[in-house]
């Protein structure tokens, strides 16, 4: 799936003019779930942003982008996986992001409710009547990974996943690469302790640049990375946009590879 390096985490967003702010300054996937209970906060800034840019004579009006530029992602929480519960659930997703079709629905997480041969074959479904354009699968392991390709009708789009300095699995970038989908990386920046980190730390202080870049970078240039930090001020949401474009040398990659990786934030 083609997203952008840097996407919006959106875990703990309450004003709806933070993600207006963050479209406004180059922002195109918003990342959201149903248990962040914020899916209409989402829909707010957003529809706020769309609104500004279609009123006549406003500046920010004046580059066309349109709602079909913007990647609107959430994900169906544990219970609301059952046959019975997916669709009217993502119907009622679409409706507080006031979209008329999710660009990526995901199931967050394989447990509760979660069956393969019943939930998936619903998503499916969904993609069929249009109320979903991708299909996605968030926190799975390299089996249940196979499983749900082996289900599905559509295309696995994207598998979201914990991935940072402390943490990630190279075996889940091989799978993504093997299958064709796109690895997005959640709690790049650690949830905000990669500044803790003496390798990060240093290769930061030879770019003159943050420890936040620098995990930015070092994950955006994996294949097939990219990323949705979360940020709520207008100086953390530029400085995450421009973190991609940051070039770390192989062997600075490698002294961020070689980081101990064992603190998963979000353990199954
Ligand atoms: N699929 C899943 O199970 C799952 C699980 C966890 C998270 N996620 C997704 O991943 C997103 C990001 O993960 P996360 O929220 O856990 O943490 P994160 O993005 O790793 O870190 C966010 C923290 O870093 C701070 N920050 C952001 N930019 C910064 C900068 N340039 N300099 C210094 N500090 C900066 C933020 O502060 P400010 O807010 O003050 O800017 C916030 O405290 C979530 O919002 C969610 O969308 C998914």
């Amino acid at each position: 799936m083609n997203l952008p390096p840097v996407g919006l985490g959106t875990m703990g967003i309450d004003d709806p003019e933070t993600v207006a702010t963050a479209l406004s300054v180059g922002y195109r996937h918003l990342d959201t779930a149903r248990i962040y209970g914020n899916e209409s906060v989402v829909g707010e800034g957003l529809t706020a942003w769309l609104d500004k840019r279609e009123t006549p004579g406003d500046a920010a009006g004046a580059d066309a982008v349109s709602r079909e530029d913007v990647t609107v992602a959430t994900k169906l929480w544990i219970d609301d996986l059952g046959a019975d519960d997916v669709g009217p659930t993502a119907r009622e997703s679409a409706d507080l992001l006031g979209v008329e079709t999710l660009d990526l629905l995901y199931v967050h997480r394989p447990r509760g409710a979660y069956a393969p041969a019943e939930t998936l074959p619903e998503l499916d479904r969904l993609v069929d009547e249009r109320v979903v354009r991708n299909v996605g699968v968030s926190n799975f392991d390299p089996e249940q990974l196979d499983r749900a390709i082996d289900v599905l009708d559509a295309p696995l789009a994207a598998h979201q996943t914990e991935l940072h300095p402390l943490f990630y699995k190279p075996a889940l970038l091989d799978h993504a690469r093997e299958h064709g989908y796109t690895v997005v990386a959640y709690s790049p920046l650690a949830g905000g302790r990669v500044r803790e980190i003496d390798a990060v730390r240093e290769v930061a202080a030879a770019h003159d640049a943050t420890p936040e870049a620098v995990a930015i970078a070092w994950a955006t240039a994996k294949e097939p990375v990219v990323t949705i930090p979360k940020a709520s001020s207008e100086r953390h949401l530029r400085a995450n946009l421009a973190a991609a474009d940051l070039e770390l040398t192989a062997d600075e990659t490698a002294a961020i590879d070689a980081v101990e990786r064992e603190e998963e934030l979000f353990p199954e």
